[in-house]
């Protein structure tokens, strides 16, 4: 049996021109259940389409040209075909291109049991009495609907990627036949076809051109009073007109990776490669000084296309350095050389974003309350903690930031500047805390409703001791993922989990879990809808609680049916 490989010319060049037919060629394994013969009636070839197929022959004089052999026996192809004629008149070799007889047969008789099933199905239910209970008429269908989509899969698999392939196949075969150094190829592609059959021939090394002739139909301008068809055929006009589309050109989606540190993140690539992006180019130690020049030479590179498949990210552990570089980013750009922009440093702004909407929505779940009355203790200074208290403030909350390594010499200063800091540029008031002991954390504790852990990977902060002289009903959300993690006890797919008497956790995994999905449907909204917009930490809360919401909806939604349904208990007494 003759195997499918695509395999590239050597030593020579191929260009085929596929010309888009005024129909789909008919193609099934199986004879669909409703077949619908009417279709057959307009898969001819038009006076109009063989015209304009002369005038592209003397116009490219091709070498051989091809066509799809769909439902047709090769001898109806060679020898009831009108385009057979023409191109034999103009002496181009013409051929079917298809998946051959064996392959077909191989796949049809893979799919007969499934067919000879789905036939017996319907058979059953159209001789189910109209009084039958209808739970036997559900799973019938269920049953015979499961089939057909196998059934359907299969053919679409085969009709689309399997048969383009021999068809791409094929055209390679047939011009290995020729001698010239440079060949043409005339390919007649039914419209599905012709995005599939182009990619696999590209992959081959093959220049393709589409050809799309558009048929137009003119009506008169006044209505005919006459409604005969006669009459009406005679008032309307044909007009072709010959349109040669070159290649488009696919702008690849390209991902400038902005990275503050010495070494560009390797998490924020991957999952930016994965979010879909073809390119993501990283630049590392990027400062306020350098990055112009990087946004300007990216933006004036491109036109108004390609600006829209181009979009920056930046990262980078420090909060601030990343806010710096954001803003020259932005100021660098002005219309119409506008991209979007995410900025996440260290992932801190999606942790942050995730953590709270995961706590927002648990306490909502749980019936504790919204948010925003509660009041809120964040431990650990760095960017996730400092994130989380902007949103938290924003949000209306309560709320404090502790600083708790024992190590740093001046705590109580450093928290006054921090909680200026929050005030004079993010205009929100955050009560700076420092609590390097145990007592100084049970104090703010026990102020507390939720508790935010943001502390340094690795570093257990909050011990069982500590949770044991808590009183009052608590949330505590911790997002270090590393052995020892910050609360003891605490577990990473902890979800409201009651950890001590009153105390209800949340572990780094379900928070990461999140995390994750948002930022890369970040990274994709980024992609696919380019405004010139930045994607912030205020964006990735909305779009985490829409994902959250989502979720729910979707999880909520499952049915199950029982068969043989049961039967009602008689009621009546023996
Ligand atoms: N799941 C994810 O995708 C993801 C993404 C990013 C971050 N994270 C996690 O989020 C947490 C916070 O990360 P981050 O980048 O904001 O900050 P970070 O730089 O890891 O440190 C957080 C804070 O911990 C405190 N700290 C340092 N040493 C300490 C010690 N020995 N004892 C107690 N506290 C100490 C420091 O604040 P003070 O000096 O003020 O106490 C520091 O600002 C980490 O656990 C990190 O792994 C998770």
């Amino acid at each position: 049996m003759k195997s499918l490989e695509i395999v590239p010319l050597e030593g020579k060049t191929l260009k085929v021109i596929i010309v888009e037919k005024e129909y789909s060629e008919p193609f099934w394994l199986i004879e669909p259940p409703t077949k619908d013969s009417s279709k057959n009636v307009f898969s001819e070839p038009s006076i109009a389409f063989r015209s304009f197929l002369e005038r592209l022959i003397d116009e490219v004089n091709p070498d051989f040209a091809t066509d799809e052999l769909g439902n047709r026996s090769s001898k109806e192809f060679d020898q009831n075909n009108v385009l057979t004629q023409l191109f034999q008149d103009k002496k181009v070799p013409f051929y079917w291109v298809d998946i051959n007889e064996e392959a077909r047969s191989y796949i049809v008789s893979s799919l007969d049991e499934k067919k000879q099933l789905r036939d017996s199905i319907a058979k059953a239910l159209k001789e189910l009495p109209s009084d039958a209970d209808s739970i036997k008429r559900e799973y019938l269908i269920a049953y015979g609907q499961g089939i057909q989509q196998e059934i359907d899969e299969i053919e679409r698999e085969t009709k689309f990627s399997v048969r383009e392939s021999w068809i791409a196949m094929e055209i390679l075969e047939k011009a290995r036949k020729f001698d010239e150094e440079r060949i043409t190829c005339l390919h007649l592609s039914s419209p599905e076809h012709i995005s599939g059959v182009k990619k696999i021939l590209e992959s081959a090394d093959v220049e393709v051109e589409v050809v799309r002739p558009i048929k137009k139909l003119i009506f008169p301008s006044t209505k005919t009073s006459s409604e005969k068809l006669e009459d009406l055929l005679k008032s309307i006009q044909i007009q072709v007109k010959p349109v040669i589309k070159k290649t488009v050109e696919e702008y690849p989606y390209i991902l400038l990776f902005l990275d503050t540190d010495e070494r560009a993140s390797p998490f924020d690539i991957c999952m930016a490669y994965d979010a879909g992006y073809n390119v993501v180019m990283p630049y590392e130690n990027v400062t306020a000084e350098n990055v112009k020049q990087i946004v300007q030479d990216a933006i004036f590179s491109r036109d108004p296309k390609g600006l829209k498949r181009t979009c920056f990210f930046i990262g980078g552990k420090n909060m601030e350095k990343a806010e710096e570089v954001l803003k020259i980013v932005r100021d660098t750009m002005f219309p119409p050389f506008q991209v979007n922009t995410i900025i996440d440093p260290g992932g801190a702004y999606t942790t942050a974003a995730a953590m709270v909407a995961k706590v927002e929505d648990a306490l909502s779940r749980s019936k504790l309350g919204s948010l925003k009355d509660k009041t809120c203790a964040i431990f650990g200074t760095g960017a996730v903690g400092r994130v989380a208290a902007i949103l938290l403030a924003k949000l209306g909350c309560n709320v404090m930031i502790v600083s708790l390594n024992p190590k740093r010499a001046d705590g109580e200063a450093y928290v006054e500047r921090l909680s200026n800091l929050f005030r004079d540029k993010y205009g929100v008031d955050i009560e700076g805390v420092f609590a390097p002991t145990s007592e100084k954390k049970i104090e703010v504790m026990k102020k507390a409703d939720v508790i935010f852990c943001a502390s340094k990977a690795g570093v257990q902060i909050i011990s069982k001791e500590m949770l044991n002289e808590l009183k009052l009903a608590k949330v505590i959300a911790d997002v270090n993922a590393v052995p020892p993690f910050g609360v003891e006890g605490i577990k990473l797919k902890d979800d409201m989990r009651e950890i001590t008497p009153g105390i209800f956790s949340i572990g780094a995994l379900t928070i990461g879990k999140l995390k994750y999905k948002l930022e890369k449907e970040i990274l994709k909204e980024a992609r696919r809808n380019n405004k010139g917009i930045v994607y912030n930490y205020n964006h990735a809360l909305q779009l985490a609680r829409r994902i959250l919401k989502e979720e729910t909806a979707v999880t909520k939604l499952v049915v199950t049916l029982k068969y043989p349904p049961k039967q009602k208990k008689s009621t009546g007494q023996s």
